[in-house]
């Protein structure tokens, strides 16, 4: 069925470009493509806006806000302000959650219908390069895109069921467990034992590999740790999940080494796969790889008319890769010739509590690229005015080559996610540690401490011992 007319009844099944999936990488393909004038059709089988909207990023950050608000509370007498956390009320909660990603959702079908994009409301399949069948109506296209996203997965014999959920569920809950075992220390698992403890439920995350958060620079990943520590957060990193049972009130976990982990509930953080099943992806001989979709540099697929965007596309699972994606597969359809996105200049951040932000290579891969003539500087956050006055505590760490330019900025601390613009404008602008250091940054603010970091790295350290 499709929701909004389109210049005439003949042009709503035959678009310039016909867009399967509404998430990040599929809408902001949409918007960019209408914005180029070519006439364009969206299919959604839910709503505009996908996983990072509805059940991702968006719903995920406004739990990770109302648990610093709980925080706050709690730990009011720091700062000499008398208040009581008296209890997390979780129908407040929701009610706040989904009020901010209803309004997003209405904003965003507005964007869409304001710029004349077609949304198709229905599951859509590939039926040829040129078509997509929806609900038994075929549509056709001069260009498809496939932005089908990702689904949450879990391990061989562990099924989800009420005691044993995804991320999808735990963002529904209509209570706070009393107590958790996360299976998985990477983002998501990260940020729901985040949100988890600061409403004060008893958390353990179990980790097959030696650390948390294990794609970032080691460093980072021990200073996640000891805060999370300092939290009573229990870590079992180096610890394989083996099966699970569910009783009548809760879970037993058993992990590598025999031992059994009791809680209400467990999340299952394992990953996410691409959602291409059933698609007739394989069918019309897209060119396929355990599941994703393959795609060059400017999002084509081996079949020509063909192009693919977001979380099927294999590389980093994130929102703001798939709008960038969107937006150059529209501008390459249109013949603007772009520039290809660089998978390596991606910003990265995860909202737990420290939060963990980082672009470029890790120390370890700068030294796998370039041997011996890699520099690090570490600046702890200990010398920034602003971060003592938040009481957080973490670094900036810059990594650079020797007599070359900054390759990585990885960050750990309260709110440094807000400090990835700049990290990402000097790696993105190969700049020097040098070129940096003579700009001025305000004081006091957390973002002196990457102006610090610089002046440290080009030999002339303010507030940082030489
Ligand atoms: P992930 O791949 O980041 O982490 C999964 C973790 O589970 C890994 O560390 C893995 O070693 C561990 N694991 C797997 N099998 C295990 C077993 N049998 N026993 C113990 N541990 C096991 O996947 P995650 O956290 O589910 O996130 C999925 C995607 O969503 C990621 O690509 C992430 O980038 C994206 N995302 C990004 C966010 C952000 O940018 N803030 C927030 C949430 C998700």
């Amino acid at each position: 069925m499709a929701d909004q007319a389109g210049p005439g009844t003949e042009l709503e099944q035959d678009f310039d470009v016909l867009v399967l999936g509404a998430g990040s990488g599929g809408y902001a393909c949409a918007l960019r493509a209408a914005q180029l004038g070519m006439r364009v059709g969206l299919v959604e089988k839910d709503k505009v806006g996908g996983t990072c909207l509805h059940v991702g990023c968006i719903p995920t950050k406004a739990l990770l806000h109302a648990a610093e608000v709980a925080d706050a509370a709690r730990e009011s007498e720091q700062f000499g302000v008398h208040a009581t956390l008296d209890g997390i009320d979780m129908d407040g909660v929701n009610g706040y959650k989904d009020a901010v990603v209803d309004r997003l959702h209405t904003g965003l079908s507005g964007l869409l219908k304001g710029r004349g994009v077609t949304t198709i409301t229905g599951s859509g399949r590939l039926t040829s390069p040129r078509t997509v069948e929806v609900d038994g109506t075929t549509y056709t296209a001069t260009h498809v895109v496939l932005a089908s996203g990702s689904y949450a997965k879990t391990l061989p014999g562990l099924d989800l069921d009420g005691r044993v959920v995804s991320s999808t569920e735990a963002l529904r809950l209509t209570e706070v467990p009393r107590s958790v075992v996360v299976l998985g220390g990477g983002v998501i698992g990260v940020e729901f034992a985040s949100v988890w403890r600061s409403f004060g439920a008893e958390v353990t995350v179990l980790e097959a590999l030696p650390r948390l958060v294990a794609a970032e620079d080691e460093a980072c990943s021990k200073a996640l740790e000891r805060a999370f520590r300092k939290r009573g957060i229990t870590l079992r990193t180096g610890t394989a999940f083996e099966s699970v049972e569910t009783t009548d009130d809760g879970v037993r976990v058993h992990v590598a080494g025999g031992d059994v982990l009791e809680a209400d509930l467990l999340l299952v953080a394992v990953g996410r796969g691409p959602a291409t099943d059933g698609l007739g992806y394989d069918d019309q001989g897209v060119a396929m790889e355990r599941g994703f979709v393959l795609a060059d540099e400017r999002g084509r697929t081996n079949l020509d008319g063909v192009h693919a965007v977001g979380d099927i596309v294999p590389g980093l699972q994130l929102a703001h890769r798939g709008f960038a994606q969107g937006v150059l597969v529209a501008e390459d359809i249109a013949g603007l010739d772009p520039t290809p996105l660089d998978e390596a200049l991606i910003p990265r951040v995860t909202y737990s509590d420290p939060e963990v932000a980082s672009v470029g290579l890790t120390e370890a891969q700068a030294r796998e690229a370039h041997g011996d003539a890699v520099e690090t500087l570490t600046y702890d956050l200990g010398g920034n005015g602003k971060s003592q006055i938040l009481k957080t505590q973490g670094f900036v760490k810059l990594v650079r080559r020797t007599d070359g330019p900054v390759l990585g900025v990885h960050m750990v601390g309260s709110r440094v996610g807000e400090l990835i613009g700049e990290a990402q404008l000097i790696t993105g602008w190969d700049a020097w540690p040098e070129d940096v250091a003579p700009l001025v940054h305000a004081h006091p603010t957390q973002n002196e401490a990457l102006g610090e970091a610089h002046l440290a790295l080009a030999g002339k350290p303010l507030h940082a011992h030489s």
